[in-house]
């Protein structure tokens, strides 16, 4: 196991490239099942989860194949496996993404059933409701989901769930339904710019699919789907990652090959903090801090504040004059940063699913422990400013969404080396 060491202290500048998404790329590779052809994928980052995901492929019947840096090479080479085991599910939820192309095409699923995770309980009912609507049948049993369709047949179905619309339900509905006999409407489908990617990618595979963007996606299903080679977008959360970075350290932070688009909103809240942007093209900004000032976030579905990106924002208006608001409103137990932050000197206070931050001038380091992939992120981003030294512990947490994080911090001056940690 490995930690981070950091000093806390140093300006950021410079230039940072972001990597192709993460949560656009699982859901692609798992819709790779959808067709017996050849797939090629390009900006693919090189991540734990992806690697999960080609080993999950593997069990599957694919071959998988790095062609060059972040490409990869999809080839069929058994159509009958239908299992995702525990051992993978358990490491990595978006598992469950392959249960909606092995319906399509292989007309069953063994999915082994996802438990809860750091950060709260994380139900599938909706991927359930949505199968179940398809003309699936399904039953759970020995911790697995066992899941047949003679044949999936087309139908309108509303997917919004208490905390709104579900990206991994709706990505597994939209890949089921491709391949379906007639018409589905996902109705309350998710907008998120990683749905859209998979609908896009599916279009270029032969699927009908329309709507993608909005609540509403309509697929018409089709017989078969053929191979393709197509390129992931960006990683819009890595991106606000380094904004925030850039935010906190008082620095000025080139960050290219984004789509900018993706992050309206939350450059809109950076704004609120205190930071100015310069929109250089559709694919390229810069981030430069300013005096940081608090901030009332409510983290909610595209367009909105992203809930993978609260950690991080949390970290930068920990340090100003003033008290701000963060209402996580998509994952309840998302806080557990918090505590951790607070090692680091600040003062955040979390009632239920409400995180009342008191600025405070400074922040001193300390071993702090990341207990998931963002919570980590903002754990870096709080150290990044923390006087002296501190040391983010189970980092393996981050290394399964940020690709060589530590190598781009260093490039833009930061202070932080891995080292093994006992
Ligand atoms: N939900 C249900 N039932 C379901 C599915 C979801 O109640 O069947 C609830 C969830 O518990 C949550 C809300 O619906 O309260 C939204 O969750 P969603 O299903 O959208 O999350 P997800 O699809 O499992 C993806 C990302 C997450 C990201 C969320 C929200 C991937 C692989 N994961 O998860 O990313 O936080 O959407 O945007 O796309 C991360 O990258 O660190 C990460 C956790």
């Amino acid at each position: 196991m490995d930690k981070y060491i950091v000093k806390g202290g140093s300006t950021l500048s410079g230039e940072v490239r972001i990597s192709g998404s993460k949560n656009a790329s699982l859901p692609i590779l798992a819709g790779t099942i959808l067709t017996g052809e050849d797939v090629i994928l390009h900006n693919i980052p090189d991540l734990a989860d992806i690697r999960m995901m080609l080993q999950l492929l593997e069990k599957l019947g694919k071959k998988t194949e790095w062609i060059a840096k972040n490409s990869v090479r999809i080839t069929e080479t058994d159509n009958s496996s239908i299992e995702a085991p525990y051992d993978i599910v358990r490491k990595m939820r978006a598992s469950i993404a392959v249960m909606g192309p092995l319906l399509a095409r292989r007309k069953q699923a063994k999915i082994s059933f996802p438990g809860g995770c750091a950060i709260g309980p994380r139900p599938i009912d909706i991927h359930i409701r949505g199968m179940e609507a398809l003309g699936t049948e399904l039953v759970i049993q020995h911790g697995y989901i066992w899941a047949q369709a003679k044949e999936l047949t087309g139908k309108r179905i509303n997917l919004l769930g208490t905390h709104g619309p579900s990206v991994l339900a709706t990505e597994n509905v939209m890949m089921a339904a491709a391949l379906a006999k007639g018409k589905t409407y996902i109705e309350g489908a998710a907008e998120e710019p990683e749905v859209a990617a998979l609908g896009k990618f599916l279009n270029q595979m032969g699927a009908k699919i329309t709507g993608l963007g909005t609540p509403i996606i309509e697929i018409e299903g089709v017989e078969s789907l053929h191979g393709v080679e197509f390129t992931v977008i960006p990683d819009r959360i890595e991106a606000g990652t380094f904004i925030a970075a850039a935010g906190i350290s008082g620095g000025k932070v080139h960050i290219k090959d984004v789509d900018i688009h993706h992050l309206d909103y939350p450059i809109e809240k950076f704004s609120e903090a205190g930071m100015e942007f310069e929109l250089l093209s559709e694919t390229e900004l810069i981030a430069k801090a300013g005096k940081i000032r608090p901030v009332q976030i409510d983290t909610k579905p595209y367009p909105y504040f992203p809930t993978d990106m609260q950690a991080q924002i949390m970290a930068v208006v920990s340090l100003c004059e003033g008290i701000s608001v963060i209402k996580e409103n998509i994952f309840p137990d998302r806080f557990t940063h918090a505590a951790e932050m607070n090692r680091l000197g600040a003062e955040i206070q979390v009632d239920g699913m409400t995180a009342v931050i008191r600025g405070v001038d400074h922040l001193s380091g300390a071993a702090v422990m990341a207990s998931d992939l963002r919570a980590g992120a903002g754990l870096v981003v709080s150290t990044l400013a923390a006087r002296g030294l501190s040391e983010v512990l189970r980092i393996y947490h981050i290394d399964r969404g940020y690709e060589c994080f530590e190598q781009k911090l260093q490039a833009l001056g930061a202070d932080i080396e891995r080292a093994a940690q006992e």
